[in-house]
């Protein structure tokens, strides 16, 4: 076989055989294709398109791509969560501690910030000393001994969709179908849960920009997880301003840990419970949505899902320190207020621009090894919906570079679109 057929193929929107995909994911997976080539290959995906035995075929051969993991010892109703990708959007972290809270076991593998959204994996190391990468047996003995172990994908789960997923951040092929259902689905098999939640978002700042095509993803995901054996709900969450208030690594995890002591800004309460309650009805502990709701928010009111989360830090290597002392987290070297001049409601916030912004500002990674600036970011005094008067704060930016943050400053002014 030759990748040079392959890419020909589907640059032509010819169908790809199976033994044609695995030899890319493999070859791709073992450094035998270099990324030039891959490159060319996803951009045909991305503009070209898969068909449904295509996409299913890619998911499987990412998934095996590495080690498949057995969960099978911690019961029948193992549950997962994870988000087709949004700005702002600090979910998982605030919700697995509070169902793990509740003794369902959560073993979960996340990624890192992909285009101009967030990656988990990028929050968690955040906090300092947490360890994403840790080996299949630490996994799960951490799920065994705390409840719940959140991980990346260093180790070697579901290591093609790693290397495809880096590459797809750096060529700009992010929002497209057939890559994101095999993306999500090859971790999610690789990683053992088979009760699966997946949060699909809509609006500007989701990759999936109206419902339509929210509604073509999930019904994707959910064929996938059927081939596979896995019970998948799909979610579909609006994404049109970002989620909370804060953007950028280190911030969220603050937001996140300021809303497991009980600080809730009402659409990330919303988001959390809806994707909460489905993953308690999955995991047989509850069946009705509003209950489980309540459920939830007893377990954040009463603070063991503050102090699962911990454990979990804590278990991770984690300086829980910072959690019981937020102040403790690295700041960024300016922080900038932006005042409006206008007085009226603020209509939008474009959620996408916002994410490129905090991308700009050093959240994001522009090419593949960048590094990111964990305390860089957005946080948001204002949100749709809300009166604002000349010179309120609409938001503060924290950057590392005095001109981007002047920079910043601008861009929020636009960002914001405020009508009497
Ligand atoms: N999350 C993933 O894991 N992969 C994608 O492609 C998009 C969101």
């Amino acid at each position: 076989m030759n990748i040079l057929d392959i890419i020909a193929k589907k640059r032509d929107s010819l169908e790809l055989t199976k033994e044609e995909i695995e030899y890319f994911v493999k070859e791709y997976t073992n450094g035998n294709i270099p990324d030039y080539q891959a490159s060319a290959l996803i951009m045909a995906i991305y503009l070209n398109g898969m068909n449904s035995r295509e996409i299913k075929d890619l998911t499987l051969v990412m998934a095996y791509s590495g080690d498949v993991l057995d969960l099978s010892q911690f019961g029948p109703n193992v549950v997962d969560k994870h988000s087709t990708g949004g700005v702002g959007d600090k979910v998982s972290l605030i919700l697995l501690p509070t169902i793990a809270s509740l003794g369902i076991p959560v073993a979960k593998m996340s990624g890192r910030g992909l285009g101009f959204t967030g990656g988990t994996v990028d929050k968690l190391e955040s906090i300092p000393g947490y360890k994403t990468n840790i080996n299949i047996d630490e996994f799960i003995q951490n799920v065994k001994k705390v409840g719940i172990s959140m991980i990346g994908q260093t180790m070697n789960l579901a290591p093609a969709d790693k290397k495809i997923y880096a590459l797809r951040d750096a060529i700009s092929c992010v929002e497209n179908i057939p890559l994101i259902a095999s993306s999500i689905m090859s971790k999610k098999i690789a990683s053992g849960a088979n009760k699966i939640v997946i949060d699909v978002t809509v609006g500007n700042g989701a990759f999936m920009k109206n419902k339509e095509d929210a509604q073509k993803l999930a019904e994707q995901i959910i064929e996938i997880g059927e081939l596979a054996g896995k019970e998948v709900r799909c979610v579909l969450t609006p994404m049109d301003e970002p989620l909370g208030n804060a953007v950028g690594n280190s911030l969220e995890v603050i937001e996140a840990i300021n809303f497991l002591k009980g600080d809730m800004p009402k659409d990330l309460k919303e988001v959390v419970l809806e994707l909460g309650a489905n993953m308690i009805q999955l995991a047989g502990v509850g069946n009705n949505i509003e209950e489980n709701k309540e459920m939830m928010l007893e377990k954040i009111q009463n603070g063991d899902a503050f102090n699962k989360f911990k454990e979990m830090v804590q278990n991770q290597g984690g300086d829980v320190s910072y959690l019981d002392d937020i102040k403790k987290f690295k700041k960024s070297k300016y922080t900038v207020s932006v005042a409006t001049k206008k007085t009226g409601i603020v209509k939008e916030i474009n959620a996408e621009e916002i994410g490129k912004l905090a991308c700009y500002l050093g959240s994001g990674r522009q090419r593949k090894e960048d590094k990111i600036e964990p305390e860089v970011g957005i946080v948001l005094n204002k949100k749709v919906g809300d009166f604002v008067e000349e010179s309120d704060f609409l938001a503060y930016i924290c950057a590392n570079d005095e001109n981007k943050a002047r920079e910043a400053v601008n861009k929020i002014l636009e960002i914001y679109k405020i009508e009497k």
